[in-house]
């Protein structure tokens, strides 16, 4: 999987960059000791401890993720059910033109998958863009544009409350390994794995935030540091720059393996989009 990273893809945000700074200097000397401790420790995947971000957050947030008149994500997704029903393209085709929006329920909560006449998986908005240029005729639309992202974030709607769901597919395996490998991998300037943060760190404070298990239950998510809403490759690419690697270009594969590792990882739990998180 090699691929080609570029630094003037990344549209992160000044603040985004800086905010980890100051804890980070002292992370691998506060590290240090539980790393040592979880290397040491038990096999704990006997009992299901998995705890969405959602459930990290304070009361106040989760009252704003459940309810639809304060989370600010449900007007992506009423922009994303007008977007549907819009025709678009060469073909002059509206989404709603070939799918009923149940067929969307619980789609979202099985992506990534491997389209048909394909050997890789795509996500969710990869899925669009495909519609979008097979169907549609249409152009792409730009990673992490408001029109995609509705278009996700509506799609997502539906999923809401079902379980996580991979599909079965043994296609997927060798992705899943390959996700799995980069969560694993230390990286960056800081020589970190997500590992290190996200199974052995999970639940300690980090720059004051807790460190969540990282599971991909919200997406796309409505974060009040972006004042937006974002897809999980703009997460996944916010952990990299917090660790000091570069990171991959949007359309990297490396982001589609991860995300079929951590759909895997969160099998069966509560699909909440679109989320909020701080
Ligand atoms: C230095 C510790 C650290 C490392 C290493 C790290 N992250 Fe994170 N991650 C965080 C923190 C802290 C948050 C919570 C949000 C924030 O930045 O304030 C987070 C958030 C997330 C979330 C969002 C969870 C939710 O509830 O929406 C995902 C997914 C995630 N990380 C995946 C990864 C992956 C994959 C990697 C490796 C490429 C990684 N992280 C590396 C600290 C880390
Ligand atoms: C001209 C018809 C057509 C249009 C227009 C179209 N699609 Fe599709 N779409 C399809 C077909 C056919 C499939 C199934 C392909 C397959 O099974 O691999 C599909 C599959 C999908 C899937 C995956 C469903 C699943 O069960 O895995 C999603 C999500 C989706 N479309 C969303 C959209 C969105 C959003 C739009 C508008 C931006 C759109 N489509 C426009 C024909 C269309």
């Amino acid at each position: 999987m090699k691929v080609s990273r570029s630094k003037s893809q990344s549209p992160l945000t000044l603040p985004e960059r800086m905010r980890w700074r100051p804890a980070l200097a002292l992370l691998p000397v506060v590290f240090a000791a539980s790393f040592a401790m979880a290397q040491a420790g038990a096999d704990k995947s006997a009992s299901d401890t998995r705890r969405s971000g959602y459930q990290d957050m304070g009361a106040a947030l989760q009252k704003m993720q459940d309810d639809d008149t304060a989370n600010p994500g449900m007007l992506y997704v009423q922009l994303g059910e007008q977007l549907w029903a819009k025709p678009a393209g060469a073909a002059s085709k509206a989404c709603a033109d070939c799918h009923s929006v149940a067929d969307m329920k619980g789609v979202a909560a099985r992506y990534p998958a491997i389209p048909e006449n394909s050997d890789r998986p795509i996500d969710l908005e990869g899925r669009i863009q495909l519609c979008r240029a097979s169907h549609q005729q249409a152009e792409r639309l730009a990673p992490e544009s408001r029109d995609l992202l509705s278009l996700a974030a509506f799609v997502a709607r539906q999923s809401r409350g079902l379980p996580i769901a991979p599909p079965d597919d043994a296609r997927l395996a060798p992705f899943r390994s390959e996700g799995e490998a980069i969560y694993r991998r230390r990286q960056g300037q800081l020589n970190l794995s997500c590992a290190i943060c996200h199974d052995d760190n999970a639940g300690k404070k980090l720059a004051g935030v807790t460190i969540p298990q990282a599971h991909p239950t919200g997406y796309p998510i409505y974060r009040l540091e972006w004042q937006a809403l974002g897809s999980l490759k703009r997460r996944l690419r916010n952990c990299l720059v917090g660790i000091r690697a570069e990171a991959y270009p949007y359309e990297a594969v490396d982001y589609v393996a991860l995300e079929v590792f951590l759909m895997g990882r969160a099998k069966g739990m509560p699909f909440e989009a679109p989320g909020v998180r701080p």
